[in-house]
């Protein structure tokens, strides 16, 4: 999705663009700037698995000793049987991306043992402001966001809710999730929690220097923010040598991105965008990419 133009209702893609009598934004959170934005804590979550040496597990999906966050199921694909943790919220873009890994292992190791991890991932929710999603008409069309972990429960109350909406019904659960339900009284601690966050990290990033790296010393595999003739980059060297450089500023509304080296992309503590190293959208509500610096510009 590259823009989306309300007045027109039309979504443009790279691959052509769609006009329709309704948006939908169907995608994680909404794109482009909403004030849901500014109501949702974003978190990344991480998930490893293993074929479990010895033992088992009963089918479910088990919140193992709340205080820890860490979330067993079991996974049967392939002809094996896999055990899967999942846990410990972290925020994005301002933690560090190995550690929050390395803390589920080792919560993992504890609880089952050493074994052999053969998948990692991770992925990250969105969290209404009262615990409850934003389903419903937002503005310019409709929007589906807020579900936190449990995206499969919501993704369906929330395709239900619209497809009734649009045909012209009003469900009496609608007004529980309806995106502009939160007054100040209502959502204003977790509001304003969020949005000291926000505020905090872009004075950080602001008026701090972050780090002042060069391109050459720029191994492969490493990422640094350079200042190049007092302006400042995004760099990442790919393992075989390549060299990206984009800018920092995320392009939604202007803070600054964090390298996240597990998952190798550039990360927006705001609101959650994430980007790749040519600076090409992965998620969020950012609609453009990292603007692309070349090399050669940079000097070296
Ligand atoms: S995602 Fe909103 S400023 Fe980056």
């Amino acid at each position: 999705m590259l823009d989306i133009d309300v007045r027109a209702k039309r979504a443009v893609t790279a691959s052509g663009s769609v006009t329709a009598s309704e948006i939908v934004h169907a995608t994680h959170t909404p794109k482009g700037i909403h004030m849901v934005h500014a109501e949702m804590p974003v978190h990344r979550e991480y998930g490893i698995a293993f074929e479990m040496a010895g033992g088992d597990l009963p089918p479910g999906i088990y919140w193992w000793k709340a205080t820890e966050g860490l979330s067993v199921r079991t996974v049967e694909t392939g002809g094996r049987r896999y055990v899967v943790c999942v846990g410990q919220e972290h925020k994005v873009g301002i933690h560090n991306a190995g550690a929050g890994l390395l803390a589920l292992e080792t919560l993992a190791q504890k609880h089952f043992g050493q074994q052999e991890i053969t998948h990692r991932w991770s992925a990250q929710n969105y969290r209404g402001a009262d615990g409850l999603p934003y389903i419903g008409r937002n503005n310019d069309g409709f929007i589906a966001t807020g579900f936190a972990a449990d995206g499969l429960t919501w993704g369906t109350v929330a395709a239900r809710l619209i497809a009734a909406q649009l045909a012209g019904q009003q469900p009496a659960f609608a007004g529980h999730v309806v995106p502009n339900r939160l007054n100040p009284v209502k959502g204003a601690k977790n509001i304003l929690q969020e949005n000291v966050t926000v505020v905090k990290q872009l004075l950080k990033d602001y008026l701090t220097g972050r780090q002042e790296e060069k391109l050459p010393t720029t191994a492969a595999g490493d990422s640094a923010i350079v200042d190049v003739e007092g302006e400042s980059f995004a760099a990442y060297r790919a393992p075989d040598g390549e060299l990206f450089a984009v800018s920092n500023v995320c392009p939604h509304m202007g803070c600054k991105v964090h390298w996240n080296s597990v998952e190798t992309s550039w990360d927006c503590p705001c609101h959650g965008s994430r980007f790749r190293p040519d600076g090409t959208v992965i998620e969020g509500p950012a609609l453009s990419p990292l603007a692309r610096k070349l090399p050669p510009t940079l000097g070296g």
